[in-house]
């Protein structure tokens, strides 16, 4: 396919229009939900008061409606001290309209969810939040208090038009979960590594239109996991998203990345591990745009953040780089590709083609390939044999087209680790010229 930086911003809207090929999201509705029964949890306890600890009166209304009904947290300013496990039922909604704070300090994770199928998390005035206030573990450099939100063997679900604000641990995780939907969120976290936005290793799942603004990982895949989509991202001062960390027995295949906007972030997409063994096949990582970033496409199977473990290397196979733009911050120092596999397990059919990246400080910039085979850039064609390299090649030119849009939204200066971050309301916008699948819900439902 050709692409004119021109026409690439035009076309984005028609290269965005594709849902997954599987099914995604409850399999009934929230009005027959909300017609059989709503628990709302001022009815067990619960007070719209900022003080009193709402997580008996969160687990008694699931108790009472998680078979088919609402769970029904009102708008409103709450507390939530206890942390709460919500476990089984079937055909559940649970609405959130209202802002809970955090005001405990235990580890683990405020609301996990578990066992539980045909599920929608969601608020209807899309300003449903959780604030975690991190900062008050952050300033003191601990990382020790909770997760905000954990889904753990949920089926055909969704999670929607919610805020996870500045989690003391990681925002959000996705534990061997499928058929999921998760779309309209702003997740934003405190300006440090360990601060994740979205993790997920499950099968089945289209996660779209989400903006994560902290240090770590923007949405980022582990193992195992099969059949992830992952669309309009908007990684606004991130660590940007990734695959791994990647250890042994890796099992990852069919995973997406499209439309996925990344500024002032560690990298534009990494797969990351050191040693191991088990393969990621079948990748496809398109229409990325990049501005202000430290690395753009990262492989690297010599990851030094990671310690060693047994193996001769993750197998990479099938991963597909396409359609890529922009600048990094200083691509002489970091260059735009660096695809480093390891010598014991070569990369092989990886295609790099469209990928026009340019350097923001200096006048070059370069391209890294070790043991990895395929076509573009500096990957060696394949001919049979795969035995080990390395190439680095110095690009003294601009390459035509590198030019894209910025966001409006781009932050100027992190939020840092020591003081409260607002609650964001949740973008309409997530990637340059695409329209987000779904209207907020708010927008919805007042339509
Ligand atoms: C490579 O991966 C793509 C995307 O998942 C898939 O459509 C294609 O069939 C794969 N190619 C091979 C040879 O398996
Ligand atoms: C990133 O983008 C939004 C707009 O989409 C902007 O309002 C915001 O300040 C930026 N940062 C964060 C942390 O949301």
């Amino acid at each position: 396919m050709f692409f004119s930086p021109f026409l690439a911003i035009g076309l984005a809207p028609l290269l965005a229009s594709a849902a997954p090929s599987w099914s995604v999201g409850p399999t009934t509705d929230y009005a027959t939900k909300a017609s059989n029964k709503v628990c709302s949890i001022l009815d067990y306890g619960g007070k719209a008061d900022g003080k009193t600890d709402i997580g008996s009166a969160i687990s008694s209304a699931w108790d009472e409606c998680k078979e088919g009904g609402v769970v029904y947290i009102p708008s409103g300013e709450y507390a939530l001290e206890s942390w709460v496990r919500l476990t089984g039922g079937k055909s559940t909604a649970m609405r959130m309209d209202g802002t809970i704070y955090r005001t405990g300090s235990d580890g683990g994770n405020m609301i996990f969810i578990e066992h539980t199928s045909d599920f929608e998390l969601f608020s209807s005035n899309s300003k449903g939040a959780i604030q975690g206030y991190g900062y008050e573990f952050h300033k003191d450099g601990s990382l020790s208090g909770p997760r905000l939100l954990r889904l753990y063997d949920v089926s055909d679900f969704s999670v929607h038009d919610l805020i996870l604000v500045d989690a003391p641990a990681f925002h959000f995780s996705l534990d061997t979960c499928s058929n999921g939907e998760v779309y309209n969120m702003a997740i934003r976290g405190g300006d440090s590594g360990g601060l994740d936005g979205i993790d997920v290793w499950s099968n089945d799942i289209w996660i779209h239109d989400v903006e994560v603004t902290n240090k770590d990982e923007c949405v980022t895949v582990k193992s195992p996991s099969k059949s992830i989509l992952v669309e309009n991202i908007y990684c606004n001062w991130s660590g940007g998203c990734a695959m791994g960390s990647l250890s042994t027995d890796v099992d990852i295949s069919d995973i997406t990345y499209r439309n996925i906007y990344t500024w002032k972030s560690n990298q534009m997409y990494m797969i990351k591990s050191n040693g191991g063994s088990g393969s990621v096949s079948d990748v496809v990582l398109e229409n990325f745009i990049g501005h202000g970033n430290a690395y753009s496409l990262d492989i690297d199977q010599a990851w030094s953040s990671m310690s060693t473990v047994d193996g001769d290397g993750v197998q990479l196979n099938n991963i597909s780089i396409s359609n890529w733009k922009g600048t990094a911050e200083n691509g002489a120092q970091r260059g735009p590709i660096k695809v480093n596999c390891a010598p014991g397990a070569p990369c092989t059919d990886v295609t790099i083609e469209d990928f026009a990246m340019w350097t923001e400080e200096g006048d070059s910039e370069t391209y890294i390939c070790n043991s990895a085979y395929g076509s573009g850039a500096c990957l060696k064609e394949e001919s049979g044999d795969t035995t080990s390299y390395s190439t680095t090649v110095t690009v003294t030119t601009a390459p035509t087209g590198y030019s894209a849009a910025t966001m409006a939204g781009d932050l100027s200066t992190a939020f840092g680790t020591d003081s409260e971050i607002p609650i964001p309301t949740i973008p309409t916008s997530f990637y340059p010229g695409a329209t987000p699948f779904s209207a907020l819900a708010a927008k919805a439902s007042s339509a």
